[in-house]
């Protein structure tokens, strides 16, 4: 369809967690007037779920060649040194500077920040907020901080479709569905002089993850539909722990549980393992001890595998968490929001096993940036879990995802006000959106065959598998409307990743392949657009 209605902004910003709404107050600061589109409510992306915290070296004693250490390590060399070293340096100051903008972060009596431990962290270097409801705090720290500002337009329930380019290849706006807007369908243009996708993650291809509903690639399908340049995909990084409401037999009580999509798995933080909590088999056996180091906190694909391969032996759908021995006072107080949600489904932490089992957690990879977070189209700016900046490579450290979208907002924010060019008019006629959109009652199966052949364990045959399946769910076409386009969005993802996971022939971080089963030199390297956005069916 052609745009109904065209708005103009100076920077328009796509998404509402943490990396768009710091990208836009710091755009604010800089004089500049944002447009901030999201594609339900404000809250709705994944940064209110994150459980753990926001690492960073505010220890005396830590330092931050110890952080990017322990980053690099948990990335199996992928991870672009000049990138971890932004991220670890500038890290601090941004937690400041989020502090000042009002999040409240756990202190010790003393004032001091209250710091923990997570999976693959050799020192205590993680910030946390109601115990486990760290990013419920920081979204509305930041949620109030964008309210409280006349000169941020926020546009919800608008799903973005496509880049606008001007006949210099620059990117100068975007054509996006709002609900009820506008024109009868709702499609329109915002035009701006910069255009920051923050747009999230992907969990939603698979048939279980600790995302949201609304996490469902729609920032990298778009910057593949322009061309731009993706890395990484392949790297989906499994939580090992999150909650298996059924495991355990209890009646399942829902009422006082927060409302999730069916998919949306509970999480059981890490930091639950940081303070002292024990994996165990059926048979009570503490199966990571010796498989590891750190045991249960070893980097997260460590203890996903490790947890994998007991699911593979034993045909169970769950292992267990033992905390009992932590105490009800300290889990009740310490850990409120696990505790609610457990107990909601007649788990009690403090005197039961909590059954656990991988799932889809975050995207390492995505469009690919520069360290002022610049994709490969002058224009287009990407920031937070959609981005690939090249901090996590292929395996991200626990609690350095938060951490990202505050220093490349910044960064992002400092670049845009340096370089901004005058407003420029698109190219020609805009498009609205892909080609051709499926059906949308196809989300399921493609979850389905995403967990089946690209899940926690990948082989040249179940990618195959999963190849034909995608691409015989792409022939069941539909009229374009906004479930349509976002699994159509889940469908290049989707087929995007597989496309790159066959094509990496080895294991390296949290890409495991059953017939490559070691990391290889060769593959010491990023795969760039394995595939087109339509080539590849
Ligand atoms: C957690 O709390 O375990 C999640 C932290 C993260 O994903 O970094």
């Amino acid at each position: 369809a052609e745009p109904g209605w065209t708005e103009t902004t100076d920077v328009v910003v796509v998404g509402s967690g943490i990396a768009g709404l710091t990208a836009a107050l710091y755009l604010r600061e800089q004089g500049l007037h944002v447009t901030v589109v999201t594609k339900v409510n404000i809250d709705d992306g994944s940064t209110r779920w994150a459980q753990g915290g926001i690492a960073a070296v505010l220890d005396p004693l830590d330092t931050p060649q110890a952080h990017a250490y322990d980053t690099e390590i948990a990335g199996v060399g992928l991870c672009d040194p000049a990138a971890v070293r932004v991220l670890v340096e500038e890290g601090p100051a941004r937690i400041r500077e989020l502090i000042r903008r009002g999040a409240e972060f756990d202190r010790n009596p003393d004032g001091s920040l209250m710091l923990t431990r997570e999976g693959g962290h050799r020192a205590d270097r993680i910030v946390h907020a109601g115990g486990d409801a760290t990013g419920a705090e920081v979204q509305r720290a930041l949620h109030e901080a964008v309210r409280r500002d006349p000169w941020i337009r926020l546009v919800e329930h608008a799903l973005v479709l496509d880049l606008l380019r001007a006949a210099d290849g620059r990117a100068c706006g975007l054509t996006l569905h709002v609900l009820g807007e506008g024109s009868e369908d709702g499609v329109g243009a915002i035009l701006a002089r910069a255009v920051v996708l923050a747009t999230g993650g992907m969990g939603q291809i698979f048939s279980s993850t600790t995302n949201p509903s609304v996490s469902t690639g729609d920032g990298v399908a778009l910057a593949l539909r322009a061309g731009a340049e993706v890395t990484d995909v392949e790297f989906v990084q499994f939580h090992p722990t999150s909650f298996v409401s059924n495991g355990s037999g209890a009646p399942r009580d829902t009422s006082a549980a927060p409302q999730v999509d069916p998919v949306q798995r509970p999480l059981i933080s890490e930091a639950l393992r940081g303070e002292g909590a024990h994996l165990v088999d059926e048979n009570g056996v503490r199966f990571m001890v010796g498989q590891h180091e750190l045991a249960e906190l070893a980097p997260r694909d460590v203890v996903a595998k490790g947890i994998y391969r007991v699911l593979r032996a034993t045909g169970a759908d769950h292992v267990y968490l033992d905390a009992r021995h932590l105490g009800k006072e300290f889990l009740e107080g310490r850990f409120p929001t696990i505790m609610a949600s457990t107990r909601a489904a007649g788990v009690d932490p403090a005197t039961d096993l909590i059954p656990v089992a991988p799932a889809a957690h975050y995207a390492s990879g995505g469009v690919r940036t520069d360290l002022h977070g610049r994709t490969s189209i002058p224009g287009l700016y990407a920031c937070g879990e959609v981005a690939c900046t090249g901090v996590h490579g292929a395996n991200r450290l626990a609690s350095n995802s938060l951490l990202e979208g505050l220093v490349f907002a910044r960064r992002i924010a400092d670049d845009i006000a340096r370089e901004l060019p005058e407003q420029a008019e698109p190219a020609r006629a805009a498009a609205s959106g892909p080609a051709w959109v499926v059906d949308p009652t196809i989300r399921a199966e493609l979850q389905r065959a995403m967990t089946r052949g690209a899940g926690v364990l990948r082989s040249a045959d179940s990618l195959d598998t999963a190849a034909k399946e995608l691409a015989r769910l792409a022939e069941q076409r539909s009229t374009p409307n906004n479930a349509a386009w976002e699994v159509t969005n889940l469908l290049t993802v989707a087929a995007t990743l597989v496309a790159a996971a066959r094509s990496r022939r080895e294991t390296r971080g949290c890409h495991w392949r059953e017939d490559h089963p070691n990391a290889a030199d060769e593959w010491r390297g990023h795969l760039r657009n394995a595939v087109g956005p339509d080539g590849y069916l």
